[in-house]
């Protein structure tokens, strides 16, 4: 597990499942295995995906479901590892980089955290998108 949140970042919101219930982390993991990547309700309500390691935790990012393109919420393709957006063929990698067009940038992050009630907190990433090696664009 990741360490709990300081709450110092500020500006988090609690993921929501498709029910509009908090996301806690032990029951999440109990259903999303080692690779799993699944929409929750994220910042500002945008579809977001819970990203599950190799070993089985909650990865510290999360990916933002919205297609830089004109917008269609990206689907995960396991098969494929990769995001494969239906509305117009883009493309993005197991971490939202984009990978083929028409989409102009990777997909948003944010931060991924589990408080110390075990409810994971999704907040706002403004680091350097670890992906490019640049600024974030959404930031
Ligand atoms: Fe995703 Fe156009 S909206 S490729």
């Amino acid at each position: 597990f990741l360490p709990p949140s300081s709450g110092s970042a500020g500006g988090g919101v609690t993921a929501k499942d498709e029910l509009g219930n908090d996301v806690t982390a032990s029951s999440y993991l109990d259903t999303h295995g080692a690779g799993d990547r699944s929409l929750v309700q994220g910042l500002k309500g945008d579809p977001t995906y819970l990203v599950v390691t190799d070993d089985g935790t909650l990865d510290s990012y999360a990916v933002n479901a919205v297609c830089t393109h004109l917008g269609c919420v990206v689907p995960w393709n396991a098969g494929a590892n990769k995001f494969m957006c239906p509305c117009h063929g883009s493309q993005y990698d197991s971490t939202g980089k984009v990978v083929r067009g028409p989409a102009p940038l990777s997909l948003a992050l944010a931060k991924t955290d589990v408080a110390e009630d075990d409810k994971v907190i999704l907040s706002a990433w403004t680091e350097t998108d670890f992906r490019t090696g640049d600024s974030p664009w959404w930031a």
